[in-house]
């Protein structure tokens, strides 16, 4: 048997696109809410267009998602009968702290994910808890400018101590930020960062980025505090950076979008700046707005395991060799197309061999536990005359997919915690706001304009991903 006996096989998704209930519960509102499908989005997500409330031109989807806060008992009756061993959700920051500057908590949004876990817990399904995923108050970003504020670490401590000390004997796997390096792509949605003409728009980015490394860091220290068994993770959108062609340029510079990634990584779990970053950074003219105690801070608390997201490859080409090679599309990370690789419906290129090569890249990095805790395709799904959804494309990305993580870990010797799928269940996609872009192995009746039941139903890759935990992974 590759994995071990308690292998934390399951799937994942985030407040912001599956819980709903945005007015509910004395739920303040977050970031994400205010998000519309459609053409504005991108330039919203990406920092570069102000909109912090409602219109009436637009439609949000994640004001519903696929509301798992009235469903979340039939959701996790769901993913049981599949067998799951662990579930990852996310925190809505707003139920917790609706303004996210207040002294007292919000009961009712604590209670709610109280009952989650208990839920989960009754199943034996091991929650797996993103503290923030894409995720904060608006009143955060209206009133100090999102992240790029120092002030909001101590809102964060607050949250967090809020949360180790609620859920203290329930969950154990936390994850501090959710793709912590998104930061650099979609800076509205990973650091609440509005920019205004004229502003350095990369210094902006490292210093909020300093900011939740700093939180990420002092939140393992509060854990600890609470809880000593307590398991800290940091999470990276991780996927290998190849070189276009042999020529050394190329290869650096896929060096460099190694490095670019890793950044993140290397701070929270080695405890420092790697040199690259900080060179890079003076030579930029950035400077990091380090307080005392924050370098000691960083050193002492690093991460216990790394979590990773893995979708694809990327393809790296020095700027004078680019010119014959398109980009692929519908991907916010934009890279090169790969010859070699297919790519799914939205451009994004499925590579399961770059994900062993990402999972040996990391683990030779870190020499840390890895936890893979997002993985999936996104696709198109087309119930048939009988109303079911045959989806063997999905199944042949996830089989081939585990098939590469069966190899890391027993050819290549790597320590793995677990393996989450994402969007279990279908869910709002991130990037588009879609939900024609799905996931899951449950379909939920729902289309890119907000109509439908909600009413969830069994796709085909439902009882073959049940038939691969049974099998700890042995039968794919
Ligand atoms: C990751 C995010 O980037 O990719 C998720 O953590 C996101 O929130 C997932 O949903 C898939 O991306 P998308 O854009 O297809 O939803």
């Amino acid at each position: 048997m590759v994995f071990p006996k308690d292998f934390l096989w399951g799937g994942a998704t985030a407040a912001n696109q599956y819980e709903g209930g945005y007015n509910e519960g004395g739920r303040g509102l977050a970031n994400v809410d205010v998000v519309p499908h459609g053409e504005d989005r991108y330039p919203i997500i990406a920092g570069q267009m102000k909109h912090l409330d409602f219109d009436n031109e637009h439609y949000y989807p994640a004001k519903t998602g696929v509301d798992f806060y009235h469903r979340y008992k039939e959701d996790i009756a769901l993913i049981a009968e599949m067998g799951f061993k662990t579930f990852r959700i996310s925190i809505a920051w707003t139920r917790i702290f609706p303004n996210g500057d207040e002294n007292e908590p919000n009961e009712e949004g604590l209670q709610f994910y109280e009952n989650v876990f208990k839920e989960l817990r009754k199943h034996d399904i091991e929650p797996l808890v993103t503290i923030t995923h894409f995720d904060m108050p608006v009143h955060l970003i209206e009133e100090y400018g999102g992240w790029r504020n120092r002030k909001l670490v101590g809102f964060y401590e607050k949250l967090v101590r809020v949360l180790f000390t609620r859920y203290k004997d329930l969950v154990t796997y936390w994850i501090t930020f959710n793709e912590i390096n998104m930061i650099m792509h979609l800076p509205f949605m990973g650091a609440g960062l509005v920019f205004e003409e004229g502003e350095n728009q990369e210094e902006i980015k490292y210093i909020a980025a300093h900011h939740e490394m700093v939180a990420s860091a002092s939140a393992t220290k509060i854990a600890k505090e609470i809880n000593p068994d307590f398991q800290i993770g940091c999470m990276l959108a991780a996927g290998v950076a190849y070189p276009n062609t042999p020529d050394p340029k190329d290869v650096r510079e896929a060096q460099i979008a190694n490095q670019n990634s890793y950044f993140f990584v290397d701070v929270q779990s080695r405890g420092e700046y790697p040199n690259y970053a900080l060179k890079y950074l003076e030579r930029q003219g950035i400077e990091i707005p380090f307080e005392e105690g924050d370098k000691e801070l960083l050193k002492e608390n690093t991460v216990d395991y790394i979590s990773f997201s893995y979708y694809s490859s990327k393809l790296a080409a020095h700027p004078d060799n680019l010119e014959s090679q398109g980009k692929t599309e519908g991907n916010v990370m934009g890279t090169l197309k790969n010859p070699y690789l297919e790519a799914s419906e939205w451009g994004w290129q499925i590579d399961p061999l770059g994900f062993r090569i990402t999972m040996n890249e990391m683990y030779d990095r870190y020499q840390k536990p890895l936890f893979v805790v997002e993985n999936g395709l996104g696709a198109v799904d087309t119930p048939n005359e009988n109303g079911n959804i045959i989806d063997d494309y999905r199944i042949d990305y996830l089989q081939a997919h585990i098939q590469e993580m069966k190899n890391a870990v027993e050819l290549d010797g790597v320590e793995l915690i677990g393996y989450t799928t994402w969007g279990a269940i279908d869910l709002v996609s991130a990037s588009t706001g879609e939900m024609s872009k799905r996931y899951g192995f449950v379909y939920v009746d729902r289309d890119d304009e907000g109509n439908g039941t909600l009413d969830r139903s069994k796709k085909k890759s439902f009882d073959w991903y049940k038939n691969v935990i049974e099998s700890n992974g042995e039968d794919l």
